[in-house]
């Protein structure tokens, strides 16, 4: 962090304190694309995160330096959008749009970028910087705000930071992305050692403890990047919004896919095209899934979580067909490491990387197996990480 203030004094020089923001990225253990369908996920914050150092000033302009990209861009709050702005410019400048119509009276700052979440993973590397955005913006706008979690910064805007998650979950909408509200929602909720359970319908959510001593999280990053803006995010997202209006016919009380039973669904997949079909199934199967990996874990029974875990997978695999066959190799390798509980790909998938449960003494082994299967298999380097569960967004100076 004190590296990140000189950067800004090397970078912009000048006066001021130079204050640092941070949104994490997130790591999903299960409840994969069921959160645009109004159902459960069960993600925990990362240790990784995008951090803003800034100093707030008067006038309308935000100017930033990016330390992935080595570059510099500026945008006025409330002028249109400057031509050839790069896209990295366009969170922070989404994120000031819908704050200023949320009523946040806006002020300009300098800030140096700097982000440890891989970009295009599936570990959510937007949302946290949308997050970490909003902060800065919400800091700049009232710059006696003292450093603390995400809550506190919010609190004198009159906002909560269920209100900011859906902000930033807009600003990303805008961006081209139809998301969910999971990313935003995790990088502002995050809670060191725990996963948490968010209901994404109405956002209520309990902070689930992570038996550390028991059960390591790994992710590992298969080094394959997809774009999110792709389209078949989107895609999903109608194929599930069609599969709903369908099963209306049958119960005019359905929004959403959350609200289908299986038994509902049973009853009447005949009348869905087999596309449309495949992906309620996903969903309809990982919302049960959630709530069993969370009776799971109360219970401390971790093997279950594991075996649910590759259920999700499996699911994600053959129904919502957002799996690859590098994501399937990784997994296919842990799954062949003995003490490893369950794995499976994390995030919208198409890439990126997947989560694995494993006993502690078995992450050495998992390690070796991925090292000697994967680049040869694949030819590319796969990155692997113990992952701690981390606390959510703050002002941290
Ligand atoms: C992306 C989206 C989330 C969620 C996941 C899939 O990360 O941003 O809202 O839909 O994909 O679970």
């Amino acid at each position: 962090m004190a590296d990140l203030v000189t950067r800004y004094r090397e970078i912009f020089g000048g006066e001021g304190t130079v204050r640092v923001v941070r949104g994490p990225g997130r790591v999903n253990l299960i409840g994969e694309h069921t959160d645009y369908n109004g159902g459960f996920v069960m993600p925990m914050a990362l240790e990784a995160a995008v951090r803003l150092a800034l100093v707030p000033h008067r006038g309308p302009t935000v100017a930033l330096w990016s330390e992935q990209f080595a570059e510099r861009a500026e945008f006025t709050l409330g002028a249109p959008e400057p031509a050839n702005a790069p896209h990295w410019l366009r969170y922070p400048m989404k994120v000031a749009e819908v704050l200023a119509e949320a009523g946040v009276r806006l002020a300009g700052f300098k800030a140096v970028v700097q982000g440890d979440v891989p970009v295009g993973s599936g570990l959510s590397s937007s949302a946290a910087y949308e997050v970490a955005s909003s902060l800065a913006f919400l800091l700049a706008a009232k710059p006696d705000t003292p450093a603390g979690p995400a809550q506190e910064v919010a609190a004198p805007h009159g906002l909560t930071t269920g209100k900011l998650a859906l902000l930033c979950q807009s600003a990303e909408h805008r961006v081209g992305v139809r998301c969910g509200i999971m990313d935003q929602f995790i990088s502002l909720h995050g809670r060191k050692g725990h996963a948490i359970v968010l209901d994404c319908r109405d956002l209520s959510f309990q902070a689930a403890p992570l038996p550390s001593d028991r059960a390591t999280v790994v992710v590992i990053d298969s080094a394959v990047r997809r774009k999110l803006t792709s389209g078949a995010y989107n895609e999903r997202r109608s194929q599930c919004e069609e599969g709903a209006g369908q099963m209306r016919k049958f119960d005019p009380g359905i929004k959403e896919l959350r609200d289908v039973s299986l038994d509902l669904f049973k009853a009447h997949e005949a009348s869905l095209s087999q596309v449309v079909r495949r992906r309620c199934r996903h969903v309809i199967t990982e919302d049960a899934r959630v709530l069993e990996s969370a009776e799971a874990l109360k219970a401390g029974d971790v093997e279950r979580f594991g075996r649910l875990m590759n259920a999700s997978h499996d699911s994600l695999r053959d129904d919502y067909e957002v799996s690859g066959p590098e994501l399937d190799l990784l997994v296919t390798i842990a799954r062949g490491v003995p003490g490893v509980l369950g794995s499976r790909l994390t995030g919208a998938g198409f890439g990126g990387c997947t989560v694995t449960l494993a006993r502690p003494d078995a992450v050495e082994a998992l390690r070796a197996a991925v090292r000697a299967r994967y680049t040869k298999e694949t030819g590319l380097e796969p990155r692997l990480w113990v992952s701690e569960a981390a606390d959510g967004a703050a002002v941290e100076v």
